[in-house]
């Protein structure tokens, strides 16, 4: 069955919203395999976002997914990296449709509240970084 990695950003563990991203998750049909709150070092944070290391946001959004705990995630279920995608909403929340994770849940572009894989390597690759935490 197919999986993708998904982080519950530090702003919505912070404002206490866990429970009902992950109760829209499960409703979505998607299982949760596992969970776990960390703090993220930088040099995770760093690797993980190393597509994004070129562009002016990079040290902002290192700062931020490393500014507090964040609930990392495995999701697994059918087409769950295309799914949890739609599920999650635009980047920015101030384009994501109603309903979706982001529109009900994020504050802003950098702290947008969740993140998802968004293809089949990049799932592969995440799941890999993240393996020891678990
Ligand atoms: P994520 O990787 O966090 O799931 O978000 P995404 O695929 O929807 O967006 P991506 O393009 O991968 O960007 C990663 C994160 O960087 C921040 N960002 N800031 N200031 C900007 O123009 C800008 N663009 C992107 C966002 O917080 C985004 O989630
Ligand atoms: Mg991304």
């Amino acid at each position: 069955m197919e999986k993708t990695l998904c982080i519950i950003k530090p702003d919505a563990v912070a404002n206490g919203f866990v429970e009902k991203i992950n109760e829209k998750i499960t409703s979505d049909g998607f299982e949760i395999i596992k969970s776990k709150k960390i703090l993220i070092s930088r040099e995770i944070a760093e690797n993980f976002y190393a597509e994004h290391s070129k562009r002016p946001f990079f040290r902002e959004l290192v700062d931020f997914i490393t500014s507090g705990e964040a609930v990392i995630q495995i999701l697994e279920g059918k087409n769950v990296i295309k799914g949890y995608r739609s599920l999650m909403g635009a980047t920015n929340p101030k384009e994501a449709d109603e309903g979706t994770l982001r529109a009900l849940f994020a504050e802003s572009l950098s702290k947008n509240a969740v993140h998802g894989s968004d293809s089949a390597e990049s799932a592969e690759r995440e799941l890999d970084i993240m393996s020891d935490i678990f």
